[in-house]
């Protein structure tokens, strides 16, 4: 395979990074990258494999966006590990590492964003102002530096998937834009790299998103449509766990996120949860299998 003969390499520099990219393409090779704020995890690394299976070259992208955190959100303590991480990407055919540091992709004087106006509206969008301007900006800056033909993001963000495949349509990236399945621990809890916060009381707490999303799926299994029946459904196993707080558990439709009363396309099922000071987030596609 052409890639393999790629040396694996660490970039800093965004104007190096972009002249790889200019390079690879130039040479018509087909590049795959997936974005990410490290401290990878198997969700990561089933990203990182999809993409080798895509493309020649493989890029991963690893930096903690600071704007993409709210003032009081957790930025200063985001669990880090780029020894790690770049280990971790290596076995995975990674053949490109782009971890920039914060002064090299906003320097003094940053003033540009993007902003998706509808499908970054509702449940995180409204639960942290700002969050997804910070990821539309972030992610069109990467694109843009790395110079993909397809890249890859995983379903457990669900609205961040379908606002960024909404963005590369309107704006006319041209890039391909893949969404994979979510990763879960063997009892179920999707992985995140944030479940590192939680101490064991809140670990076996967290499982009641799995439990919440397993009971409306049972619902829905069994003929139940109504909205307001699934969401109680959902909502039950939170409710009974002590260490958790909803944040927003709602039901809407899987492409355009508006609210839905009954379940007659494809709806995501998508929860918000603090566990302690840890919000998690999940979410279950309901109408297709
Ligand atoms: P991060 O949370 O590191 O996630 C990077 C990618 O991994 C995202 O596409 C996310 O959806 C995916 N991912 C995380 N956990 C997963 C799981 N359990 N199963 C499948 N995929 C999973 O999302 C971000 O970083 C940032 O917002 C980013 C897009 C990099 C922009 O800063």
């Amino acid at each position: 395979m052409i890639a393999s003969r790629l040396p694996f390499e660490v970039i800093r520099q965004p104007s190096t990074m972009r002249a790889w990219a200019e390079n690879l393409r130039r040479d018509g090779l087909r590049i795959c990258v997936v974005p990410t704020m490290g401290y990878l995890h198997p969700g990561h690394l089933s990203l990182l494999r999809a993409g080798r299976a895509r493309a020649d070259v493989l890029i991963a992208t690893i930096f903690v966006n600071p704007t993409q955190f709210g003032p009081n959100e957790d930025l200063a303590v985001y669990p880090r590990d780029e020894e790690g991480d770049i280990e971790k990407a290596r076995e995975c055919g990674v053949d490109l590492i782009f971890c920039p540091d914060v002064e090299a992709m906003y320097p003094q004087g940053y003033q540009s964003y993007v902003t998706v106006e509808e499908l970054s509206r509702p449940l995180c969008g409204s639960a942290r102002p700002g969050h997804f301007r910070g990821v539309a900006t972030i992610v069109t800056k990467l694109f843009h530096i790395t110079q993909p033909h397809i890249a890859i993001f995983g379903r457990k963000d669900y609205q961040q998937f379908a606002m960024i495949r909404q963005m590369s349509r309107d704006l006319d990236f041209g890039i391909e834009i893949v969404g994979m399945p979510i990763v879960r621990e063997a009892d179920g809890l999707a992985m995140s790299s944030r479940n590192a916060y939680l101490s064991a009381p809140e670990r076996s707490a967290a499982l009641c998103l799995y439990r919440g999303l397993k009971a409306a799926q049972a619902r829905f299994h069994s003929g139940e449509r109504d909205s307001l029946a699934l969401l109680d459904a959902a909502r039950q196993p939170i409710e009974d766990t002590e260490l958790a707080r909803i944040d927003y558990v709602d039901l809407r439709d899987a492409t355009t996120l508006e609210l839905v009363t009954s379940v007659s396309r494809p709806a995501v099922l998508a929860m918000a949860v603090f566990v302690g000071k840890t919000r998690l987030i999940d979410n279950a596609v309901l109408g297709i299998d």
